[in-house]
C-alpha cells in the first residue's frame, strides 16, 4: 500500500508557536509533488476536537503547548484518536525524549529548527504508510484471535459438553430397555433422557450459530433431495411426540431439488416445530409444498395468538424468544430455531418470510430454488 498518489494529504498542526507554524507550512511548499492541506490549531484541547472528526491523515504535534507539555500530548491524541499518525516536534534534538515519544505511539519525531521540506515530507508520508502497516497487523491479530476463540468455543461445546451428555441419554435409555423399574423410577428416568435430549438439541443450535457468527458458514452436502419426503417425516415425528395434536399435510408438484437434506429437515422441522409449540392444543397445524417457479414453496400455519407486529422485522435474529405467544406450560427454547432457519435458506439461495394476524393466525412460508445459484466469478 502507498500514500494515496494526488490527493492532497490533510495534516493537522499543533504548534502555538506562530513564527514555528509558518516555517512548517513554507517547508511544506518546498516540496511541491506532494500536496497538504494543513490545519493549524495551537492548543492540546483544540486538536483532541479535531483528531475526533474523521478524515485526518497525520498529525504534527509540538510537545509543549500551553494547556499540554510533553509526552501526555501524545497519549492524550492517541486516545482520541487511536489509529491516527503522528510525528512529534522537540524543541532540542534529545535523542532519549525522542526514543520515549516513538515508545508513546508517535511514529517518528523532528526537531525544530533542523527541518527541512524533504525531511519533513518524508517523516510524514513514512508515518502515515507505518500506522496503516500497524492497523493491518492489528487487524490480522484480531482476527487470528476470533479464530482461535471459535475453535476452542467450538471445541467445547462439540466434545467437552456433547460426550458427557451423550453418556447420559444413553444410559437413561439403556435403563429404560432394561425394564424391571418401579412406575416413579421410569418417570424420573424418563424425564432425564428427555431433559438430555432437549438439551443436546440446544448444543447443536449454539454449534450452528457459533458456526455462521464466527465464520465457517454452513458447507451444505447437495445431494438431489424430495421435500415432500423430508417434510412427511417431520410430520410424522412430531405426530408421535404429539398424538392429540391433529397435522395437515397436503403437497402437490414434484418436490425435488438440489439440497441439503438434513438441513432442509432443521429449518422445516423448526417451524413447524414452532407450529406446534405456539398454537392451541385443539387447533390444526397446516403445512402445504408446491412447485414455483423454478423451486418450491413451503408454508407453515398455525392459530393462535400472533407474533405482535412490532416483533415481526427482528423475528429471525438470534435469541429473539418468549411474548404471550407461547402456550401456558410449554419450555422455552433459545430463541436460536428461526435463526438457523433464516440461515440455512439463505445458505441454499431462498428466502423466508412470515405474516402473523389474529384473524389468519401465523404462516412461515420459505421458497427454494431447485439449483445453487450460479457461482460467482
Ligand atoms: N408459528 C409461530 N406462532 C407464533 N409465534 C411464533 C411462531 N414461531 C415463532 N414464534 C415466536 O418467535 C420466537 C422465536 O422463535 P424461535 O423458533 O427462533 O425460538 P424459540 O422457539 O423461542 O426457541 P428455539 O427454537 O431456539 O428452541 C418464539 O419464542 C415465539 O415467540
Ligand atoms: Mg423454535
Amino acid at each position: 500500500m502507498s500514500v494515496d498518489e494526488g490527493r492532497a494529504l490533510r495534516l493537522l498542526l499543533v504548534e502555538d508557536n506562530p513564527g514555528d507554524a509558518r516555517l512548517l507550512q513554507e517547508e511544506l511548499k518546498e516540496v511541491p509533488s506532494v500536496r497538504f492541506e494543513v490545519r493549524h490549531v495551537t492548543r492540546l484541547a483544540d486538536a483532541v476536537q479535531v483528531v475526533e472528526e474523521p478524515g485526518l491523515d497525520v498529525v504534527l504535534l509540538d510537545l509543549s503547548l500551553p494547556d499540554g507539555h510533553g509526552l501526555s500530548n501524545i497519549e492524550r491524541l492517541l486516545q482520541a484518536s487511536p489509529a491516527l499518525p503522528v510525528v512529534v516536534l522537540t524543541g532540542t534534538d534529545d535523542e532519549q525524549l525522542a526514543v520515549k515519544a516513538v515508545h508513546a505511539g508517535a511514529q517518528d519525531y523532528l526537531v525544530k529548527g533542523q527541518v527541512t521540506g524533504p525531511l519533513l515530507v518524508r517523516a510524514l508520508r513514512y508515518a502515515i504508510e507505518r500506522k496503516r502497516a500497524e492497523e493491518g497487523l492489528k487487524r490480522e491479530e484480531a482476527a487470528r484471535q476470533t479464530a482461535v476463540f471459535r475453535e476452542q468455543f467450538l471445541g467445547i461445546l462439540g466434545h467437552d459438553l456433547r460426550n458427557p451428555l451423550q453418556a447420559i441419554s444413553g444410559n437413561a435409555a439403556l435403563l429404560l430397555r432394561y425394564g424391571g423399574l418401579s412406575e416413579p423410577q421410569r418417570k424420573a428416568i424418563n424425564r432425564i433422557s428427555i431433559s438430555s435430549d432437549r438439551m443436546a438439541r440446544m448444543i447443536s443450535d449454539i454449534l450452528d450459530f457459533t458456526r455462521t457468527r464466527l465464520g465457517g458458514g454452513y458447507s451444505l452436502q447437495r445431494s438431489w433431495v424430495n421435500v415432500h419426503d423430508v417434510l412427511r417425516q417431520i410430520v410424522e415425528e412430531l405426530e408421535v411426540a404429539h398424538p392429540q395434536r391433529r397435522f395437515e399435510l397436503s403437497v402437490s408438484g414434484t418436490g425435488w431439488g438440489d439440497w441439503d437434506a438434513d438441513r432442509i429437515a432443521q429449518a422445516t422441522s423448526n417451524l413447524v416445530g414452532n407450529a406446534v409449540q405456539y398454537s392451541p392444543q385443539d387447533s390444526a397445524v397446516r403445512v402445504v409444498a408446491r412447485d414455483e417457479g423454478d423451486g418450491v414453496r413451503v408454508e407453515v400455519h398455525n392459530m393462535g395468538t400472533p407474533i405482535p407486529a412490532e416483533r415481526l422485522p427482528h423475528i429471525f435474529d438470534p435469541f429473539v424468544r418468549g411474548g404471550e405467544g407461547a402456550r401456558s406450560g410449554s419450555r422455552t427454547g433459545l430463541g436460536l430455531g428461526l435463526y438457523i432457519t433464516h440461515e440455512i435458506v439463505k445458505a441454499h439461495g431462498g428466502s423466508v418470510q412470515v405474516r402473523s394476524t389474529e384473524a389468519e393466525g401465523t404462516c412461515f412460508w420459505l421458497k427454494l430454488p431447485r439449483h445453487p445459484p450460479p457461482a460467482k466469478s
